[in-house]
């Protein structure tokens, strides 16, 4: 039995730290820097549980967490973990859609979202989104409490929305409920390969016990020092890494409401690190890509004394190794590509830097974690030799922190995750192990793309764009890009007849991926093309037309129905 929260904040308060920053907002965006010792983090965190229990949340009900990079995201987080309400964060570039199939399946007693987010200088109404959503969904939550942001207040809904400010005001403290090591902590949505997400399930004592050890032993951070995740806290690098494992170890955390570049230049990272003296930062490797296209010879460094900076992590993508060599030559401190996943929470390869560091190899997260025994295998489960490719596994029982099962869904888990390789977990990462034991993830089995970080299924975007009365068959791809990794492409057959202009199709089919899935999605780029490459059984051949729009060496598929139907896919694409 536990309590994270207690474990995040009351025993630091009850042990010496009470009044030790906990958390620094900085918010370029709203010029705004704030910040909560312990002891009144705490204090925000147990006013809030009171609201929530006043609005009926106990042990078990679900609270859907709609926010910005707002403090009272954190807080409603950590008050939903002291009652033991397991809550679900969406990430807010997520459009009405999506939100409803997430309120749906968690089944939210209460929402908590806020007017507004502001992305660089412009203002998204979140209102409007949830007011959407929760119309889409079948389900009904029992209320709603929405962060009035001075940027764009939101008309409230008598009877079903309630104002932050004031339910926070009413209420009284509440102290922690204990729960069981294994009860949910929260429900955390990803892509899988249908357009239906996947709820990863946490749990409570597994998950603090994991998080809490890898802030001295991966990331090589002692209680006290200033750690910061430049991600959201709608992602899992977010959850882990801005929330719960920074407090639970007693670390203060930053949350930054702002972009690596444009709020208001490539230099606001080191403003952050240099003001706050951040010891290690850790982020996704596309934010140092669009800091070096903005300012190659890191300039923008010069004002500012980084001295603090220890380390840095990435994760979230390949780490490309001139972004790795990048910041390696500009910041001067250990640069550190580390591999997971929603699912694991936590890292599974990684460079240790508080056991035993190894020479980096760029291009590789180097070797797995401690709890993790990694395998390669081939299609029919044996594992291969040194530098051949094939599935990367992890042989069960899955160390402490990882998922127990999927929510509501321990059938869809299984099938996911643990039948593809009896005794195995799936990882769904292709890649090899060297002779040194470092392993090179280099792609996905599944439909999955990873876009700026975010992890996206092609899969959920070729059902959007197949709803289309103009399109008669689709297939969605992941191309590379020099910024955001890998963009998705369209490309798509016209329904006979139609003969509407191919340009006003694509941007109804962009404005309805927008609309869909989110802003987040970044779906530009559409081609009308005349057939789809396919097998002779009717497969489409997804991975040759990668390659032709990558650039990659690529050969005709000995199983393609008609070949000429590649030059047509190079045409489309200028090649
Ligand atoms: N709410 C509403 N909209 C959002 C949003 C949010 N929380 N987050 C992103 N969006 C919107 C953006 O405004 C953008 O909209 P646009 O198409 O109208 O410009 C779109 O979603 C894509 O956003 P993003 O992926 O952030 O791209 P960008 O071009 O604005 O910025 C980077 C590019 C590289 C600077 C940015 O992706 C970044 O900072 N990445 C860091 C990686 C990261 O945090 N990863 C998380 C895992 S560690
Ligand atoms: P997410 O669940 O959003 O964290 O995405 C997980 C996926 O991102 C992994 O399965 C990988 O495909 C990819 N990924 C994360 N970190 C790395 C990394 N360091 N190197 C290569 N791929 C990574």
């Amino acid at each position: 039995m536990l309590n994270t929260c207690y474990n995040a904040l009351d025993r630091h308060v009850d042990n010496g730290r009470a009044d030790q920053t906990a958390l620094i907002y900085d918010s370029p965006v709203t010029e705004t820097v704030e910040s909560w010792t312990f002891q009144e983090l705490r204090d925000r965190v147990a006013g809030f549980a009171g609201a929530l229990a006043g609005q009926g949340v106990g042990k078990g009900d679900r609270v859907l967490i709609y926010m910005p990079m707002v403090p009272e995201a954190v807080i409603a987080m950590l008050a939903c973990a002291r009652l033991g309400a397991p809550h679900s964060v969406v990430f807010g570039g997520f459009a009405a859609k999506e939100l409803a199939t997430r309120i749906d399946d968690a089944q939210p007693k209460v929402i908590v979202s806020a007017s507004c987010g502001i992305e660089v200088d412009r203002v998204v109404e979140y209102k409007p989104l949830l007011d959407r959503a929760i119309e889409m969904a079948g389900y009904e939550p029992d209320s709603t409490i929405i962060l009035q942001r001075p940027q764009a207040e939101a008309p409230l809904i008598p009877g079903r929305d309630r104002d932050w400010r004031e339910v926070a005001e009413a209420a009284e403290m509440v102290g922690c409920t204990s729960v069981a090591a294994t009860d949910p902590l929260y429900i955390l949505y990803t892509s899988g390969t249908t357009g239906h997400p996947k709820g990863v399930v946490r749990d409570n004592g597994g998950h603090a016990v994991a998080l809490h050890w890898t802030m001295k032993n991966v990331y090589g951070v002692d209680p006290g020092e200033v750690y910061w995740a430049a991600s959201d806290v709608g992602w899992i690098v977010g959850h882990s890494y801005i929330v719960y494992a920074p407090l639970i170890h007693g670390n203060t955390t930053v949350l930054y409401e702002g972009k690596p570049v444009g709020t208001p230049d490539p230099g606001a990272f080191w403003r952050v690190i240099s003001q706050h003296k951040v010891g290690t930062l850790f982020t996704a490797p596309t934010a140092f890509r669009a800091i070096k296209r903005d300012d190659p010879n890191g300039e923008y460094m010069h004002p500012w004394d980084l001295s603090s900076l220890r380390s840095l992590f990435l994760a979230g993508e390949r780490c490309d190794p001139d972004t790795l060599h990048w910041a390696e030559e500009r910041l001067g401190v250990s640069v550190v590509d580390h591999w997971w996943q929603t699912e694991t929470g936590w890292p599974i390869v990684s460079n240790q830097l508080g056991l035993e560091p190894m020479p980096v190899k760029p291009g590789s997260p180097t070797v797995p974690v401690p709890g993790w025994d990694i395998r390669v295998l081939d299609e029919s489960g044996a594992e291969v030799p040194d530098r051949t490719v094939g599935s990367i596994v992890a042989k069960l029982p899955l160390p402490p922190g990882t998922l127990p099962s999927l929510w509501n869904n321990d059938e869809g888990y299984r099938q996911a995750y643990l039948e593809t390789f009896p005794g195995f977990y799936l990882t769904s990462d292709a890649g090899y192990r060297d002779e040194d034991g470092y392993l090179w993830i280099m792609s996905r089995i599944d439909d999955i793309i990873n876009v700026a970080g975010h992890r996206l299924s092609t899969g959920a975007i070729e059902e959007v764009v197949a709803a289309h009365p103009s399109v008669a068959e689709c297939a969605v791809i992941g191309v590379a890009d020099e910024l955001k990794g890998q963009l998705p492409m369209g490309f798509v057959v016209l329904t006979a007849g139609v003969d509407r202009s191919h340009e006003v199709i694509a941007s109804e089919l962009v404005s309805s991926v927008r609309e869909s899935i989110g802003p987040v999605a970044a779906f530009k780029t559409v081609h009308v093309v005349p057939r789809l490459p396919k097998t002779r059984s009717g497969k489409i051949l997804r991975s040759t037309m990668r390659k032709i729009a990558d650039d990659d060496p690529w050969t005709t598929p000995a199983t393609i129905d008609d070949p000429e139907v590649l030059t047509e896919i190079g045409a489309a694409l200028g090649k």
